[in-house]
């Protein structure tokens, strides 16, 4: 039940409970079921702020139209073209934007703990929005409650996480979500780019997609984050693609009703092709809009509306 939320910030999937994200997979199910065009009240007189130290096309725009959505008024703080060039501290920053009168801070950083700093010195509530490699609990979230809405259930699934295993918050909070709630996670790529210590969080480790593939009820790509990367952790992303991409090929030797899903952006080739992006068992848009869902009812739990 919505009542029985008590957090103030959501800063990873690693410190909530199994309750927890039913809560708000519960709460993004009636928010997936409003008109669009509808705007609710429900937020009228809070502020809701991105703070955004790394670049974001769906994240940014999907917590600045639900908080729309809710009535809230909206500030959008990019560092590109910011006082932060005049040398201005990231926690300066951000406590002037508080100044402004804001309740709800959604930061994006390239440092693992920046949302956890910021938690300790603000007054507002804050919402982790991907902190360097460390989480990114709202894509968590939004692929968790993709794989609810198609399968029905989260519970006995097989999950396989592919790729850049090691760089990706969005593997970690897949990885801390989707085990909470009872799915089996096969994490698999190259074995430069796929931790072997994983297993020590009860997730099977793979470097053989084909192997692992036929045993995969959903199957989440992971973009190579080529940012992340100071050495070559591969000898070529064609070789890449040849071993982990998804084709339509490796399609017909997957279960007929296997979900593909991919946190965006995608590179079309490289760990997806676009027959398989652009295709029936393909759920990647739709992750889009259930990320709009996921984000106004977490926007209504942390304000406790
Ligand atoms: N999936 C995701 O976080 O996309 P953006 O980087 O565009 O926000």
């Amino acid at each position: 039940m919505i009542a029985d939320w008590t957090r103030k910030h959501l800063l990873g999937l690693e410190e909530l409970s199994a309750r927890e994200i039913g809560i708000i997979l519960d709460a993004a199910d009636d928010m997936a079921k409003l008109d669009p065009n509808a705007t609710s009240t429900e937020l009228k007189g809070r502020t809701v702020a991105n703070l955004f130290f790394e670049p974001s096309t769906r994240t940014r725009n999907s917590f600045g139209l639900a908080a729309r959505r809710l009535g809230a008024a909206t500030l959008d703080f990019t560092s590109s073209g910011s006082s932060v060039s005049k040398g201005e501290a990231f926690i300066d920053t951000a406590k002037n934007i508080e100044a402004m009168g804001v309740d709800v801070m959604v930061v994006r950083h390239t440092s693992p703990g920046s949302p956890h700093l910021l938690a300790k010195h603000l007054r507002a509530s804050v919402i982790n929005a991907g902190d360097g490699p460390h989480e990114h609990p709202t894509q968590g979230l939004l692929d968790i409650f993709t794989i609810r809405r198609h399968k029905g259930r989260v519970e006995g699934l097989t999950v396989g996480l592919i790729g850049d295993i090691l760089h990706s918050r969005v593997a970690r909070s897949n990885i801390h979500g989707l085990i909470k709630l009872g799915a089996k996670v096969i994490v698999c790529g190259p074995s430069t780019l796929v931790p072997r210590e994983l297993k020590l969080w009860g997730v099977e480790v793979a470097y053989d997609f084909d192997d692992i593939l036929p045993h995969c009820d959903v199957i989440n790509l992971l973009r190579i984050q080529f940012e992340r990367q100071r050495t070559g952790l591969f000898p070529s992303i064609r070789e890449y693609a040849f071993l982990f991409g998804m084709t339509g090929e490796r399609m017909r030797r997957a279960r007929p009703d296997l979900l593909i899903l991919a946190p965006g952006p995608i590179n079309r080739g490289v760990e997806v092709t676009p027959e398989v992006a652009d295709g029936i068992h393909s759920a990647i848009l739709e992750q889009v809009a259930n990320g709009l869902a996921i984000r106004m009812a977490l926007l209504k739990l942390l304000c406790g509306v």
